[in-house]
């Protein structure tokens, strides 16, 4: 009646922005992710019979707020009328700043229920289960460059290349504000959808950005990657910008850091940005530069801190009990 799993969060480098169906929680488009290994997030999960309603610890603190949508997902697993279950959280890194706590922790918590549970499930039946919870954390459930597809049954999550296949990249997060989010993504994407004039054009031509970026990661082409995955990652911010209400997660510290990417690309270093519904940078870069790409964003004014990654494996139990 126990699980434990640990998952890592994701970085887009081809971005989902927009549901097609917000009941199922459906993207809209595909994207392309590379998950990480030095954050995790460390979900147990426990099924007791003697408890009266579920409940959650963060960090060791009780946490009300996000309980709702964690036994949502826990019914989903294990099915309505599941005994009430005792979920810990561990995360080591700042949840809601950016950063895909949900991803992780959405991807640890099917791993950890099903197992509780005592049901074995395929990739496909967890990636639907931790998509339906948040979309990105279907992602989580696979190491390397892993890409999430729209299928006319839902989604399909695949290995593009394995973390050690193509170990070019050291993720530096710029980490530029440490506080909550002002608009969470489910929210932003719903505005994005209902008034940005651009949405429909991201939609269209998200096949075609995915495209090549398949291409560029199949072709271990750091430099086309990086192209489409800033192009990429713009589009998704100019839809908000242009949104009604605008919603724009950057602040002046995260403009500096864009900055020092373009800095250091123009001294030919091998690095390029990314940014998620939040100011932080996410500077992905090749193994060799990352010292300086470190020390650059480190010195750049208001960089709060900076963490560092390379490419991780997928979600798994720690232990069976
Ligand atoms: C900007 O997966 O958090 O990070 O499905 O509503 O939970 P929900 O959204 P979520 O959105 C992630 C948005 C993004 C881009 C990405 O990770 O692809």
């Amino acid at each position: 009646m126990q699980g434990t799993a640990i998952a890592q969060p994701n970085i887009a480098l081809i971005k989902y922005w927009g549901k097609r169906d917000v009941a199922l929680n459906l993207p809209a488009v595909g994207s392309i992710s590379i998950t990480l290994r030095e954050l995790h997030t460390r979900m147990q999960v426990t099924f007791d019979d003697a408890l009266e309603t579920d409940t959650l610890t963060v960090n060791d603190a009780p946490d009300e707020k996000m309980l709702p949508r964690l036994s949502a997902c826990l019914d989903r697993v294990a099915g309505p009328d599941r005994h009430r279950a005792r979920i810990a959280s561990q995360c080591n890194f700042p949840i809601a700043a950016g950063l895909a706590s949900s991803a992780s922790s959405f991807a640890a918590l099917t791993v950890a229920a099903a197992h509780a549970a005592g049901r074995s499930l395929t990739t496909a039946e967890l990636a639907s289960l931790a998509g339906q919870a948040s979309g990105s954390a279907a992602r989580s459930l696979l190491g390397g460059f892993v890409e999430l597809a729209n299928t006319d049954e839902g989604i399909a999550v695949d290995t593009l290349c394995e973390a050690d296949d193509w170990p070019l990249a050291v993720v530096v997060v710029a980490i530029t504000e440490t506080g909550p989010k002002a608009v969470g993504s489910t929210e932003a994407m719903e505005i994005s959808r209902k008034t940005s004039p651009f949405y429909s054009n991201w939609v269209e031509q998200q096949s075609a950005d995915l495209d090549t970026a398949r291409e560029a990661i199949q072709d271990r082409d750091f430099d086309k990657l990086a192209r489409i995955a800033e192009h990429n990652c713009l589009k998704m911010h100019s839809i908000m910008w242009a949104s009604r209400p605008p919603m724009v997660y950057w602040n002046a510290a995260t403009m500096r850091c864009l900055e020092t990417v373009r800095t250091l690309q123009a001294h030919d270093f091998g690095v390029f940005f990314t940014i998620d519904a939040g100011p932080q940078v996410k500077a992905v870069c090749l193994p060799e530069h990352a010292a300086e790409v470190v020390v650059r964003l480190r010195a750049t004014d208001g960089v709060a801190d900076i963490m560092v990654s390379g490419l991780g494996q997928g979600a798994r139990l720690e232990a069976a009990t």
